[in-house]
Order: C-alpha cells, then sequence, then structure tokens
C-alpha cells in the first residue's frame, strides 16, 4: 500500500515547506512531523519525502542515518530513554537503567517482547542538574534514583496496558 499521511499532516509539512526559499530546508522539520505521526520513518516515508523535497531519496536517507533521533525501526507503544551522559551517569543512570530493565522484562535497546516497551538509552536529554534521567515518550521523568523509580514503573507500565500509543515527537 502507498505512503499515507492524515491530511491533517501533510498539510502542516505543506506548510512548512512553504515558510523556505528551498524546499530541502525543511527536511528535518519533515521528518519529525511524519515520525511524530508514524513512530518510525520508513523507507516508503523516506521516497516520500525525496519526492516532496525534490531531492533524491539518497539526500533523505544519510539525513535519517546521521541523526540517532530519527528511528528507522519500530518501537513499542511506550518509548523509555535513560540518559547515560556524564551528569546522569554519575548520578546513577546505568543503576535506573538496569531497574528498569528488571521491571519491565527488557533488555536495553530493545523492544519487549509483547511490543508494549522500547527501552534505550540516550545521551544528554538537557536536564544535567537533576539527573538521573529518563523520557517515558515526552515526559521527562527526573531524580531517578532507585528510591524514586516506583511511580515511574507503574506510569510506564500503565502507559504500556492503554490502548493508544502516545505520539513522539523527536
Ligand atoms: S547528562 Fe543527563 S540530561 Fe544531561
Amino acid at each position: 500500500m502507498a505512503f499515507q499521511l492524515k491530511p491533517e499532516t501533510v498539510e502542516k509539512i505543506d506548510r512548512m515547506i512553504a515558510r523556505y526559499p528551498q524546499k530541502r530546508s525543511a527536511l528535518m522539520m519533515v521528518l519529525h512531523e511524519i515520525q511524530e505521526e508514524k513512530r518510525v520513518i520508513s523507507n516508503e516515508a523516506i521516497e516520500w519525502v525525496a519526492a516532496r523535497l525534490e531531492l533524491q531519496p539518497i539526500n533523505v536517507l544519510e539525513v535519517v542515518t546521521f541523526f540517532p533521533s530519527y528511528r528507522q525501526k519500530p518501537i513499542g507503544k511506550v518509548w523509555v530513554r535513560v540518559c547515560r551522559t556524564l551528569s546522569c551517569a554519575l548520578m546513577g543512570g546505568y543503576k535506573t537503567g538496569e531497574i528498569l530493565e528488571k521491571e519491565l522484562g527488557c533488555k536495553m535497546g530493545h523492544t519487549s517482547d509483547d511490543g508494549s516497551v522500547t527501552l534505550e538509552y540516550a545521551e544528554c536529554l538537557a536536564a544535567c542538574g537533576t539527573g538521573p534521567v529518563a523520557l517515558v515518550d515526552e515526559d521527562l521523568f527526573e531524580n531517578l534514583t532507585p528510591d524514586k523509580l516506583g511511580p515511574v514503573i507503574a506510569e510506564i507500565k500503565k502507559r504500556a496496558a492503554g490502548g493508544t500509543p502516545t505520539p513522539t515527537k523527536n
């Protein structure tokens, strides 16, 4: 089936493109918009974007593969990213990651067997003073020392059991 986006997403993308003298300048914003709707940048999406911006698919693929915020593999219903950069690592980010792995039944860098959770390490999430921190979808949770993880784990499990995936924004 041909690649399709919601009409409102296409309208938003067209407005973005119109803001730039050169269509290609909108590339990253367009990719973010597509990822927000689809949660992944598929090969079909890459071809669609290339056609829309009058680029070659390889031009789009280069950007998608360069920036880690773009995803080429599908993610689970809940996307959990634990910061492992220096400040958070010193405050126990890796320990936080280990506990989440155990509690969620999912190894770092993987999606749980039932597809409910994707767990990953991430680089600095711009909240270095309140580490360890983690993003659950687009919500930032701070000061995630082991004794404060309970409510976060409960929130992840609640979202994982829910029906509708939370759109990703990055
Ligand atoms: S080091 Fe973790 S948010 Fe910056």
